[in-house]
């Protein structure tokens, strides 16, 4: 039987070995950067940050512990940022004077992110830096400072890896570019 997601693919952009493949260099650069500073923590941006961090945490060699922060996305149906940004769900954790690596799945225009960092910052932690998965430095409306990033993109939207069409096919080893159209109808 045809996987449900096939219909609404237009093509595979990364597939499961490239992902993997720079998933474990970005940890073994991370590994190498953070040893000898202090405590790490990865603060994982929910839900789409979820696989990347989980991959990604194999291959950290250094004691570090994990958090989730989850915030407002646009909302089904919708595919652009609307720059209002709220947080959902904080962190369980004081990162006052602790080194805070943020784990993000895509930066598209820069608005989460830009609204995360001011609201991190803000509570001092020694040090704050962003990894993301995927950016499309296209989309950019807001700067943001990428200290470690997967893979530039093309403006396409994208799903699989952590990434939602409209909340589903997150668990898909890949990441894959939407079929738009083919998806658009076969909604109501
Ligand atoms: P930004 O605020 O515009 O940078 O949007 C970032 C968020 O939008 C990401 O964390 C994703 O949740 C979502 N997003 C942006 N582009 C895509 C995409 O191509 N596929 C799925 N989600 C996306
Ligand atoms: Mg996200």
């Amino acid at each position: 039987m045809e996987p449900a997601y096939q219909p609404y693919l237009a093509r595979v952009l990364l597939d499961e070995a490239t992902l993997q493949a720079r998933i474990a260099e970005l940890g073994t650069q991370i590994s190498t950067d953070y040893q000898g500073q202090g405590e790490l923590i990865l603060v994982c941006i929910l839900k789409g940050g979820v696989l990347f961090m989980c991959d990604l945490m194999r291959h950290i060699t250094l004691p570090h512990t994990i958090e989730f922060m989850a915030v407002s996305s646009y909302g089904v149906g919708k595919r652009e940022s609307s720059g209002h940004v709220r947080i959902l769900m904080d962190l369980a954790l004081d990162i006052r004077d602790k080194h805070v690596l943020i784990v993000e799945d895509i930066i598209d225009s820069g608005h989460t992110l830009a609204y995360i960092t001011r609201q991190l910052e803000a509570r001092r932690p020694s040090s704050l830096g962003i990894c993301t998965l995927l950016s499309k430095p296209s989309r950019r409306e807001i700067d943001i400072t990428i200290k470690y990033l997967g893979f530039e993109i093309p403006n396409e939207f994208v799903f699989g890896y952590g990434l939602d069409l409209d909340e589903k096919f997150r668990n898909l080893p890949f990441v894959g570019i939407v079929n738009l159209e083919a998806y658009r109808g076969t909604k109501g």
